[in-house]
């Protein structure tokens, strides 16, 4: 049987399925793969290992016909059709859990950097414009005392939450359900969406990408925020207005905004590139060479599982 693996991940992904005696077929360039490209590849492949730079739907899945798993290499699924893959007999997985930290990590990295102006800091400095110390030099935020407002308490939302607890911050937090758990643990207190965004000093959002959390926090909400408040998206560009957002940033009616994700990836908005009082990252959250090898390995036992007619680890339905 024949696995296709659209871009260059851990070897780990490769040798599990080898030794499997699977034949493996990595896309050879270090770019995102056409539409094109990845039919002409996948054709006859059985199982996939994805990115989330790929999109699957109706039309590209119609055209993988002896698909049984698409293996998407993060734990976000938005670039697949769950429904019309489940139609058709396709397993779809994630890699959830072993990104966990790293992304949290990131988002705590994108609070600290917006509060304490860390980019515009070392700019200033590799500029050679350091003249001693000043009273007024880039001033920030202090994160002591502050609440985070956290927005999906999941996995990544939570793991962000500890770590900046740690800055001696409240945590309130917005979700479906209520987490009795994470609530013990952190004395943290679950509130409406709109006291959220009115109180949190720092907000964090963790929500995956779907019908439901599209453009979430729209122009309405967005403007229910403090005026010192930091925003921060480690997970989808699109659930944000981030036209709306930009506005905001412009005539600094926020203090700052983090962003890990972008609504039209890989475009990013010129905009941004432009304003001092944002911190932009490359899509990083789970770049990590323990994570990434972890996702490796399980993106490509779930392959393997599948494919040997067992019960895939981290199916999304
Ligand atoms: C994911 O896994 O969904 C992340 O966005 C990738 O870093």
């Amino acid at each position: 049987m024949k696995v296709f693996i659209t871009r260059k991940i851990p070897t780990v992904a490769k040798e599990i399925l080898e030794k499997s005696g699977f034949s493996v077929n990595v896309f050879p360039h270090d770019r995102i793969i056409t539409r094109e490209e990845l039919v002409k590849n996948a054709k006859d492949a059985d199982g996939i290992i994805a990115l989330l730079t790929e999109k699957y739907d109706k039309e590209m899945i119609d055209q993988l016909p002896n698909c049984k798993i698409i293996a998407n290499y993060a734990v976000g699924f938005n670039n697949i059709d769950i429904e019309y893959a489940k139609s058709k007999n396709i397993i779809v997985t994630n890699t959830p859990d072993v990104l966990t930290d790293a992304t949290a990590e990131v988002a705590a990295a994108l609070v600290i950097s917006c509060a304490r102006r860390v980019p515009e800091a070392e700019n200033l400095m590799r500029e050679n414009k350091f003249k001693g110390w000043e009273p007024e030099l880039l001033i920030g935020v202090q994160l002591t005392g502050k609440t985070i407002g956290i927005i999906g308490a999941g996995r990544i939302g939570q793991a962000t939450a500890k770590r900046i607890k740690g800055f001696g911050c409240k945590v309130i937090y917005y979700n479906r359900t209520k987490k009795a758990e994470f609530e013990k643990d952190l004395s943290a207190q679950k509130v409406s969406l709109y006291k959220l965004m009115k109180t949190a000093d720092i907000i964090s959002i963790h929500l995956p990408l779907n019908t439901s959390t599209n453009k979430l926090l729209d122009k309405e909400k967005l403007e229910l925020m403090k005026p010192n408040a930091i925003i921060v998206n480690t997970a989808r560009g699109e659930i944000v207005d981030e036209k709306y957002l930009i506005k905001m940033l412009k005539s600094k009616r926020i203090f700052s905004a983090g962003f890990d994700v972008y609504e039209n990836e890989p475009n990013v908005n010129p905009d941004l590139l432009k304003l001092k009082n944002v911190v932009i990252f490359p899509h990083i959250g789970s770049g990590t060479i323990e994570t990434r090898n972890a996702m490796a390995e399980l993106a490509a036992k779930n392959v393997n599982n599948v494919l040997k007619g067992k019960k895939p680890l981290t199916s999304v339905f």
